[in-house]
């Protein structure tokens, strides 16, 4: 039988991560987790209840009182927030502006990256991240580094935005890319930076069912 391997796909934003790992989960029959997702959770309840955002004790207790779930579905992984189905809310501008100043609480990583070990604990999994190789699964039998250049990742988060009818212009989403690739990478907690074992994959002038098929061929690999 097929071993039920872990598979970590790490990069910065819009170089394709979710949808390419949602891709290659499905068709390996595994389980896809968009940590990302989590981060933008925890973000959206602070805003919500007004925690002032560079307050990680205040953000810790919150989140200790806080029941996050990821649950997949047909139209992709739903995440609830205490019971509240918050899939479309925490993909808003200002949760996506402000998501990178949470995610550089130490503290704040600490607690959702035991939620993503115990996620993953049983393997046959797809988890895409930042920090996936590096920190919550170093022993992923996989590892992808994925990135693109910062033009074709802004156009790329147009393209979504507009599917999902959010107004967005390439320029600004450049310049807040630029920005949130500086913040991810530059943090003291666990930066955004290649595992030494991730194979690194360039998809700038790859379409999605490339970039899937160049993942699932080297995943078919480790399984057997
Ligand atoms: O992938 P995304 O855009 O939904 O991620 C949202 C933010 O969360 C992004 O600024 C980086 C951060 N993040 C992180 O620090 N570690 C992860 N494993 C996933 C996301």
């Amino acid at each position: 039988m097929a071993k039920k391997i872990q598979i970590a796909i790490d990069g910065p934003a819009g170089a394709g991560k979710s949808t390419i790992a949602k891709i290659v989960a499905e068709n390996l029959g595994f389980t896809y987790i968009d940590t990302g997702a989590m981060y933008r959770a925890v973000t959206y309840k602070a805003i919500e209840t007004g925690i002032q955002l560079e307050d990680a004790v205040t953000l810790e207790e919150m989140l200790r009182e806080t029941e996050i779930k990821l649950q997949p579905s047909n139209e992709g992984q739903l995440v609830f927030v205490d019971g509240n189905d918050v899939s479309a809310a925490i993909r808003s501008n200002e949760v996506t502006a402000h998501v990178s100043q949470v995610a550089a609480h130490a503290n704040i990583r600490e607690i959702l990256v035991g939620m993503q070990k115990q996620l993953a604990a049983a393997g046959g999994v797809v988890m895409d991240g930042r920090d996936i190789g590096t920190h919550v699964l170093p022993a992923a039998e996989l590892k992808i580094f994925m990135s693109a250049s910062v033009e074709e990742r802004a156009r790329r988060r147009h393209l979504d935005n507009e599917k999902r009818g959010i107004s967005s212009s390439i320029e600004k989403l450049k310049e807040e890319i630029a920005l949130r690739d500086k913040m991810d990478s530059e943090r003291e907690a666990s930066p955004l930076i290649q595992a030494k074992d991730a194979i690194f994959l360039d998809t700038t002038s790859l379409t999605i069912d490339e970039a899937a098929t160049a993942i699932l061929s080297l995943a078919k690999e480790k399984m057997v």
